[in-house]
């Protein structure tokens, strides 16, 4: 009976993955072309051994630093990033996950212990100077059951999270987790969009005259109807601030902008930046 009724919860939360994954292929496109802009302000400075949280289809891969490589491709350039490591839950992203990486320039493989399904495996030889990338199968939601192909390859230089800080079982503790992850010095980059700023929040710095206290109360009525429909994105939270506010950073910079392309961004104001973790 037990049994029975965990087959039938798995069943459900697979087609809810597969649903979201299906809805995402048009709305990442969308979403890219509204925040690709400020992704290419930062994203390039990403380096070394690298972690993301939340990859989805990996768009921001094509904003890392780019190099022509000895056969004339233009590739992920390994003299900056050493390893990428990506920690999904949603199997169902995996396919053009590992597909945009593969373009990139990168050496996919799958860590079998969190993903023992064999039907997916890398399609380009690897050839020397590529970069490794792993694919993991997990969150960061619960500091006792991380991966353990993430553990065997921390610390890391960089960490970053597109737009999925707003899905995380709890915020304070995965970027709890991000920052034990994180070599002392090294660099958690985001972009997330967020609940309204205050107006006079100084990391606001395209306001556009965007009524925030009123939009922001509209962020709180639909959020639980929204986590419903967006696989558990909040669109109430205040992402950047959470980031300032756990502490355990030497440096915390950041940026917000409250674009008005059109009504879905006044519900999706961003925080975008980073925060380096202290030194010992
Ligand atoms: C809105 S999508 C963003 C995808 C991608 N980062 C981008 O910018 O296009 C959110 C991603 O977070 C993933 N996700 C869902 N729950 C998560 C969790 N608890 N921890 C980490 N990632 C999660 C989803 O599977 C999805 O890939």
């Amino acid at each position: 009976m037990v049994s029975a009724a965990r087959t039938i919860k798995n069943t459900l939360l697979s087609i809810y993955d597969w649903m979201f994954s299906t809805m995402w292929i048009v709305e990442s496109t969308r979403n890219d072309t509204k925040v690709d802009i400020y992704r290419k302000t930062i994203w390039p400075e990403i380096s070394g051994n690298v972690l993301e949280l939340g990859p989805g289809f990996a768009a921001s891969l094509k904003f890392l630093a780019h190099a022509t490589t000895s056969d004339g491709s233009f590739h992920v350039d390994p003299n900056v990033i050493k390893s990428y490591t990506v920690l999904e839950p949603n199997p169902f992203m995996y396919s053009r996950l590992q597909g945009n990486a593969e373009a990139n320039g990168f050496n996919v493989n799958y860590d079998r212990l969190s993903y023992p399904d064999e039907k997916m495996q890398n399609t380009v030889s690897p050839s020397p100077g590529m970069v490794p990338f792993k694919i993991v199968r997990g969150t960061l939601d619960d500091a006792h059951d991380i991966p353990k192909a993430v553990l065997a390859q921390a610390p890391f230089d960089s960490i970053l999270t597109s737009f999925s800080l707003c899905t995380v079982r709890n915020p304070e503790t995965a970027l709890k987790n991000i920052q034990a992850l994180l070599k002392p010095g090294g660099t958690f980059y985001f972009i997330e969009h967020v609940r309204q700023p205050d107006p006079r929040d100084p990391t606001v710095v395209e306001d556009n005259g965007v009524d925030a206290v009123f939009w922001g109360k509209v962020q709180d009525w639909i959020t639980p109807v929204w986590r419903i429909i967006g696989h558990g994105c909040h669109v109430n939270r205040r992402s950047g601030l959470t980031v300032a506010n756990i502490g355990g950073w030497k440096v915390v910079d950041y940026k917000s902008v409250r674009p008005v392309i059109d009504l879905q961004s006044r519900i999706m104001p961003l925080s975008f930046g980073k925060a380096v973790k202290a030194d010992d």
